[in-house]
């Protein structure tokens, strides 16, 4: 065992993870971190942070700001560099980690790793890239430009789905642009959240500049929405909180970037290679136990193909192995906690209440077995089915036969509160163009499955799914900055 993994390890078995201005902190109480693969066996614990704990997270913030706005850009940008060097030679310690947090099967743990080194990479590049702009002034003895500054002080607050990605998505470009940041993860994945920690810290980072507090989100958010140091908050998470995380800064002009929910639709037209087109489907809505705000949740199969779709479809969900996280050839983990299983389960209840055709999961495992959901597809729900409304956040998909071609698909398609993320599977590239206008999905797929982001293009949804500030990309250099305009005037 590394001394990196020995650190990791002593901190969660401690409950020691609180981290402000350099030091690691327990609490009063801890909070247990369930292995999903095997409650109520645990694999360390947080300690439960109080909101006395996030004003001095926000204090050291605040007073490591200034230091840290004027560090050089090359000196913040080399920090990200170590850090994904170190986290790439950690890798298969901190899969594992993440699969211990929250049941995602091993491979894709694997691949959310490498995804975050390569965020850090791509952050420690794009501080370097050319910023501000200059302008042409009505007076020729005025420049006039623009600059970007760092906002301040920002909070991020993530989901337990991505336990590595979306935090080092939010944090590297939070970090990179010069400002400090109190953090607050879901419990979920709080061991990966020390890890990437303890992580930063070794690559360089100045104390204060990172602050960690875990605990319960009910206990911690007003805290973290009220602090008066506050410039800027990104949150990944449910709509119910985005919103009240909205209503508690309306009154104040804090930057806020939310990403909520999705309940993405792919579209399969009779010009479709059915049998790829069956392989992405399956895999946007099981991998990752469809515990995805970008997995596909509902398939809208145009009628002549219907059933040649259907029995690839099925074949294709079969052949999923559902097991222990930690085995390679795993395709499908547990649910991330039994409240997560409990919240899927209901759902599934719910289809057989409402006389839903299982085309496969009829047979589930049951709760004596762990948390354990076996992949659903269901057919035969009515329109205003919950299960088609809803985001389910589960290994579930619901399959709807449609009279009409490309339009009338995009419409059902289209009917639904959110607008996260869509797909058609096509061959007619007139069918691909036009639904790339008509789809009211701020991420669109052609021949692709729904999930999937990569790091240097913007990503967020449309309606309910996201406001208008995009992650990733030049986008979080935007988010991350302000822009100041500057006259200078040389007579
Ligand atoms: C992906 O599709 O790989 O919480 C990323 C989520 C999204 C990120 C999805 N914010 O699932």
């Amino acid at each position: 065992m590394s001394e990196f993994q020995e650190t990791i390890e002593t901190l969660l078995r401690e409950g020691k993870t609180i981290h402000i201005d350099g030091e690691w902190n327990q609490a009063m109480s801890t909070i247990s971190l369930v292995d999903p693969a095997n409650p109520p066996s645990t694999t360390g614990q947080l300690a439960a942070g109080s909101p006395v704990h996030v004003d001095k997270a926000y204090e050291a913030a605040s007073d490591a700001r200034a230091d840290w706005a004027s560090t050089p850009a090359q000196t913040r940008s080399d920090v990200l560099r170590v850090a994904a060097d170190l986290l790439e030679s950690e890798a298969e310690f901190a899969s594992r980690r993440l699969t211990l947090d929250m049941g995602k099967a091993i491979r894709d743990a694997s691949a959310e790793v490498a995804r975050g080194v390569a965020i850090l990479r791509y952050y420690a590049g794009e501080v370097l890239q050319a910023s501000g702009e200059v302008y042409p002034s009505v007076d020729p003895s005025t420049t006039l430009q623009t600059i970007e500054e760092p906002v301040g002080t920002v909070a991020l607050i993530t989901p337990w789905n991505f336990p590595v990605a979306i935090p080092l998505w939010k944090m590297a470009p939070a970090l990179v642009f010069g400002n400090t940041v109190v953090w607050k993860p879901a419990s979920d994945a709080g061991g990966s959240a020390v890890l990437l920690v303890e992580l930063l810290l070794r690559a360089g980072l100045p104390d204060g500049v990172l602050n960690l507090v875990t605990g319960s989100g009910g206990d911690l958010s007003e805290s973290l929405t009220s602090a008066s140091a506050l410039k800027a908050l990104s949150f990944t998470g449910s709509g119910g909180t985005g919103m009240s995380i909205q209503r508690a800064l309306s009154d104040r002009t804090v930057k806020l970037q939310l990403e909520l929910g999705g309940k993405n639709p792919a579209i399969v037209l009779a010009d479709a290679d059915l049998e790829d087109a069956a392989v992405q489907i399956c895999r946007g809505a099981m991998f990752s136990t469809g515990q995805r705000c970008t997995a596909t949740s509902r398939v809208f199969v145009e009628r002549p193909v219907v059933d040649e779709f259907t029995s690839l479809l099925t074949r294709e969900v079969n052949s999923l192995k559902t097991g222990d996280p930690l085995d390679p050839e795993t395709d499908v983990g547990p649910a991330a906690s039994r409240a997560q299983f409990d919240t899927v389960s209901e759902y599934i209840e719910l289809a057989r209440g409402e006389e839903a055709t299982f085309l496969t999961g009829e047979e589930q495992p049951g709760d004596a077995d762990g948390l354990y959901i076996k992949p659903v597809v269901l057919t035969g729900l009515d329109p205003s089915s919950r299960l088609l409304t809803e985001e389910i956040f589960g290994p579930v998909l619901c399959l709807v036969p449609v009279d009409g071609g490309l339009d009338q698909m995009v419409e059902r398609a289209n009917d639904t509160e959110f607008g996260l993320s869509s797909a058609l599977f096509t061959s007619n590239l007139k069918n691909a163009m036009r639904f790339s206008r008509l789809s009211e999905s701020g991420v669109v797929h052609v021949n692709r499955e729904t999930a999937g982001v990569e790091p240097h293009v913007p990503f967020g949804g449309l309606k309910g799914s996201s406001n208008a500030n995009r992650e990733q990309g030049t986008a979080a250099r935007r988010f991350f900055t302000n822009t100041k305009t500057v006259y200078i005037r040389t007579p």
